[in-house]
């Protein structure tokens, strides 16, 4: 972060001294900011003689005595509060007496590092976001003691530096540590349980979210000690939320010197200390296993309208035979009472779809070699009503699939005579099956319970590689990968935003802007919809009974005055947010 910071200044026309505290770390620092100017001028956003101009900015040194005619220092050291507060006591001692002392600490107290100065009115925190000379946000942080005139400077430095700044007060984590650092740990949880694979882990949120990249990657940039201190902090600060106590692989990694990137190991191997580049290691999954895959020509989809006509083209789309079925839970009297919502007999073509015939009624499916069943919305004893009707009606070895995001699998398997060949299918993105065309590489939740064969799970994979999408191959838990990594930190935000630590816009801004999110946790909540967000939210409660992840009280309160966001005008915002282009789990 050190050399990412100097090069913000630098490159903003500020005179720098870098200070490090070895020569061996300093001769890192200057390599790290050296690589990334260069890389700069290979991609074409800087000139070789801007460049140059860049670095004749800089001075490097050795210990703080280089820092007594400084204007501002920017501490960067690691997130430790006895060593920032030893730090900070030097500043106070070595700088000029007008200097502002500010802090890029991730998660510990300002406050508690202001105190131990003779200067608290002049320290402040300035929190850049990793890469800091790429992420545009910039956290400034006041304490109680923070003389007003300090964070205007400040607030005023960071426009003329080309940096969007949020001012806020201390608070653990501040806006988006506190929502970001939640989910990396899940992650892990995930990773180290193997409910999920790293590459499987990280392509699912990367492409049904829409992030820049997946958490373990992510993590990997941050730094794993690093981010294990943010999380010890976080967790202490924080109010003891079990989801921030950092998880014993952590630990692990960081005393084997596993740290990421910068060690060239970290959850991926790199191709050196510093790079970039992963290469391939043991845990590099080989071509997609698909043995065992029985053939599939012939897909039988039900679903609402909406949900058919999405499934059914991007299935008729990869070239299969797509039998589509309307299916309306709402009209449904629950078991047996699908009649009035399906219809009896007879298939006709549908207009428009090349492949695709509709059906009026189940017994069209009874050749279908896999059956995908858009079920959400549909209530567990209608859906195992369904699936023991499907049971009878197709034909043995047929792969039943619910794309359900909030009812277990296994429930709705056991309603049918082959629970083995039952598996959940879950398209991840905004609008769920209904969200999908032909153009959508869609990402699916292959999900396999403790009663699916592995040739139904290596069927799902093929299907899934036929359709050009990514299959993530998880187990039978409430809200799979996606859902439980992404809501809980919706769940969150709405928390924050009823704490009054910040204001819609802003929490949005700082995930955006500090994160590169395609969109803030507001404006993914209005478009998913607050309802769906609340049943997901408390489907993760009810099972996992982790107090944190009760819903949102303001979350319940909005859904019950009906401003669910899209498509009813109002959700967190008034009128309902712009869309984005990127993509959520829904
Ligand atoms: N890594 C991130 O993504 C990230 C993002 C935002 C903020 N931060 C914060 O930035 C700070 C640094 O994190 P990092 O990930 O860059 O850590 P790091 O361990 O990669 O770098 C810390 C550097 O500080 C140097 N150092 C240690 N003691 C020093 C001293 N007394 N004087 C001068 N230099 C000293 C070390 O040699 C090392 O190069 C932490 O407070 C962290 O929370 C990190």
């Amino acid at each position: 972060m050190g050399a990412g910071i100097v090069e913000v200044f630098a490159r903003g026309g500020v005179d720098v001294v870098a200070v490090e505290i070895t020569p061996a770390a300093l001769e890192r620092g200057r390599a790290t900011l050296t690589r990334s100017t260069d890389r700069a001028v290979t991609r074409g956003r800087l000139t070789a003689a801007d460049r140059d101009a860049l670095l004749g900015r800089v001075t490097f040194a050795v210990g703080l005595a280089a820092l007594g005619e400084v204007d501002l220092v920017i501490e960067a050291v690691p997130e430790q509060l006895g060593l920032k507060r030893r730090l900070f006591g030097e500043l106070d001692r070595i700088c000029k007496p007008g200097a502002i002392l500010a802090t890029n600490t991730s998660s510990l107290s300002v406050t508690e590092i202001a105190v131990a100065t003779e200067r608290p009115s002049q320290v402040i925190g300035m929190h850049f976001f990793n890469p800091a000379p790429v992420m545009k946000l910039v956290e400034v942080i006041r304490t109680v003691t923070t003389s007003t005139e300090v964070v205007e400077a400040v607030e005023a430095l960071c426009g003329r530096l080309g940096k969007v700044d949020v001012t806020i007060t201390d608070r653990a984590g501040f806006i988006a540590n506190a929502l970001l650092f939640g989910y990396l740990n899940q992650a892990v949880a995930m990773f180290e349980s193997r409910y999920v694979g790293r590459e499987d882990i990280d392509a699912a949120m990367k492409l049904g979210c829409g992030l820049p990249m997946g958490p373990l990657a992510l993590l990997d940039l941050i730094g794993l000690d690093t981010a294990y201190e943010i999380l010890e902090t976080m967790y202490r600060r924080g109010g003891r939320d079990r989801r921030h106590a950092p998880v014993p692989l952590l630990r692990q990694m960081v005393t084997a010197g596993l740290l990421g990137r910068k060690s060239g190991q970290g959850f991926y191997r790199y191709a050196g200390p510093g790079s970039s580049t992963v290469v391939p290691d043991d845990q590099t999954p080989s071509a997609i296993p698909v043995d065992g895959a029985r053939p599939v020509a012939r897909v039988g989809v039900i679903g609402s309208d909406a949900a058919i006509a999405g499934l059914g083209e991007v299935f008729a789309g990869a070239g299969y035979d797509v039998v589509v079925l309307p299916w309306e839970p709402e009209k449904s009297a629950g078991p047996g009472g699908r009649e009035k919502s399906v219809g009896t007999g007879g298939l006709e073509k549908s207009a428009g779809t090349g492949g695709s015939e509709k059906s009026a009624g189940l017994e069209g499916l009874a050749d279908v070699d896999l059956v995908v069943a858009a079920v959400d919305g549909g209530d567990l004893e209608t859906v195992r009503a369904l699936f023991a009707e499907l049971d009878e009606v197709c034909r043995p070895g047929a792969l039943l699939a619910t794309t359900t995001g909030t009812l277990p699998v296994i429930d709705i398997a056991m309603a049918t005579r082959r629970p083995a060949d039952v598996l959940g299918l879950h398209f991840a993105g905004p609008a769920g099956p209904a969200g999908l065309s032909a153009e959508v590489r869609p990402v699916v939740e292959i999900v396999e319970t403790i009663r699916s064969s592995t040739e139904a799970v290596a069927t799902a994979r093929a299907v899934c590689a036929a359709l050009g999408g990514t299959g993530v191959v998880c187990r039978d838990r409430a809200g799979f990968v996606v859902n439980a990594l992404l809501f809980p930190y919706l769940n969150d935000a709405v928390r924050m935003l009823e704490a009054s630590y910040s204001t819609v816009d802003d929490i949005d801004h700082a995930m955006k802007l500090g994160c590169g999110y395609p969109a803030g946790p507001f404006e993914m909540l209005d478009l998913v919809g607050l309802d769906i967000a609340l049943a997901v939210q408390r489907s993760l409660y009810r099972e996992l009974r982790e107090p944190s992840l009760a819903p949102a009280p303001l979350l319940e309160k909005l859904v019950t005055a009906g401003f669910l966001g899209r498509g009813t005008g109002r959700g967190f915002r008034e009128p309902t947010a712009q869309p984005f282009s990127g993509r959520s789990g829904g």
